[in-house]
């Protein structure tokens, strides 16, 4: 059975006194609600990780997720924040990938590769993403372009490493647009997500939790997680309420 997870993105949004109330309201949120079986995680940024450790508990599936780490192990890097530095602060996940690290800071699928290799090496399970531009769906490209994606941001590894990676299909044109792919749109990428998953590691591809991303909302995401290779959202403006949040979470 693979996790159903609705992970939240705060970006760089919040102080450290708005962070810690938004983090205890999921909690409380969570405690109240005994019949979730969904893994919540709360990817804050970097400086809030340390006091949000407190409020990790896997009883409530609450975990701690970072936005992104640098590829290097260590060293002059001035600025930059390591996976083993993440690991020493209990994070679960890290997300690698996001569509706004390719468009802003350059990275493509190569850098994520070592992105995900680094946190592999520290247990940290990454949650990958990937999604095609308005302009490559306009064109049909959007198969072609997730494939190349995921080819060159997994080569390299073994099925058990694969095995701890968690995808996130981010169409370009739904983040923060208001625009949300429509529950057939998403699941005929998921599938096919899958399928090329299961290419590495056959029939264990139905152990990876693939979520959508890209304007999650309350009213949106029941019909989403309803379809049969969404396995939960990673959802920014949303996941800075609480009640959006937590609605979302129990859309489930
Ligand atoms: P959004 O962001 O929910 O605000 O569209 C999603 C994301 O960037 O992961």
């Amino acid at each position: 059975m693979r996790d159903k997870i609705v992970a939240g993105n705060w970006k760089m949004n919040l102080t450290r006194q708005a962070g810690l109330s938004l983090v205890d309201e999921i909690y409380r949120g969570l405690n109240l609600d005994d019949t979730t079986d969904v893994k919540v995680v709360v990817a804050p940024p970097f400086p809030f990780l340390f006091e949000m450790r407190d409020w990790i508990n896997p009883e409530t599936l609450l975990f701690l997720s970072a936005q992104n780490c640098h590829q290097e192990k260590n060293g002059a890097f001035t600025g930059a924040v390591s996976a083993e530095m993440l690991a020493s602060y209990d994070c679960t996940y890290c997300i690698v990938g996001h569509s706004e690290r390719r468009e802003y800071f350059g990275e493509d699928d190569k850098l994520i590769n070592q992105k995900i290799q680094r946190l592999l090496e520290n247990s940290i399970k990454p949650i990958y993403c990937c999604g095609e531009s308005l302009e490559e769906r306009e064109s049909e490209k959007h198969f072609e372009v997730v494939a190349a994606q995921i080819q060159s941001a997994f080569q390299g590894f073994k099925k058990q490493e694969l095995l701890n990676v968690v995808v996130a299909y981010e169409p370009v044109w739904a983040i923060g647009t208001g625009k949300t792919a429509t529950p057939e749109q998403a699941q005929e990428m998921h599938a096919f997500i899958r399928q090329k998953l299961s290419q590495v590691l056959g029939d264990e591809a139905e152990e990876i939790s693939i979520l959508y991303g890209g304007s999650v909302k309350p009213e949106n995401a029941k019909e989403l997680f309803s379809q049969k290779d969404i396995d939960g959202g990673l959802i920014g403006g949303a996941s800075l309420n609480a009640n959006q949040f937590l609605s979302i979470i129990h859309s489930f």
